[in-house]
């Protein structure tokens, strides 16, 4: 099962939004979601999404997705806005067959993976090459949106990630994780 952690620090943290771009650029976090779970005529299901969102009111929330039963490619943010509804306190919440909700940090989060010696990894242009990496079919990948992981939040999980390139280019959240899972597919890591 591969594993991707998207990080926002403005994605808002209730259902209550109308418009995308302005409940900290759920829009990406839509376009994320889509390059994770489609391909062409067919769904990923061996992928994991977390989506760590540190925007208001209520910040963080942890939405996790995994072989969702109904996705449509249509109506992301529904799915988004449902799953952020559902929230309930002190509960890992299955919002709809395969998402979950809860409040748990990014950083306790990636101390959980650490300490299951989970191989995680950092996007990051500044890292080594991801085609020079050996790569486990358990490994974790961590990116940002538009702003990146603030400073703060990489102090705290830096002790426990490799981090790794794919080019030069600053590529969009989405597209880093197309890119990424297209080197896992011709790798033949599941
Ligand atoms: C649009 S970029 C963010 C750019 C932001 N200005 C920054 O400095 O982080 C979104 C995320 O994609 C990842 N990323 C983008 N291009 C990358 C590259 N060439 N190699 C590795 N990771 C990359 C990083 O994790 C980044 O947080």
């Amino acid at each position: 099962m591969r594993e991707f952690i998207y990080f926002s620090k403005k994605a808002r943290t209730s259902g209550a939004f109308k418009e995308l771009m302005s409940a900290g650029r759920l829009d990406i976090a839509c376009h994320v979601i889509i390059m994770t779970f489609f391909v062409s005529n067919a769904i990923r299901k061996n992928v994991k999404l977390h989506l760590f969102f540190y925007g208001p009111p209520d910040p963080p929330k942890h939405l996790e997705i995994m072989n969702p039963e109904i996705i449509s490619k249509k109506d992301i943010s529904g799915l988004i806005k449902r799953m952020l509804y559902k929230y309930k306190k002190n509960k890992k919440n299955e919002a709809l067959p395969g998402c979950w909700i809860e409040k748990k940090s990014f950083q306790g989060f990636v101390e959980e993976l650490s300490e299951q010696d989970r191989n995680i990894y950092l996007l990051d242009p500044k890292g080594e090459d991801i085609r020079k990496v050996e790569i486990d079919k358990n490994s974790v990948f961590i990116f940002g949106d538009h702003e990146g992981i603030p400073k703060q939040e990489l102090r705290r999980i830096k002790n426990k990630v490799k981090k790794i390139s794919i080019g030069n280019i600053a590529y969009f959240s989405s597209q880093v994780i197309a890119i990424v899972q297209n080197e896992l597919d011709r790798r033949g890591i599941d």
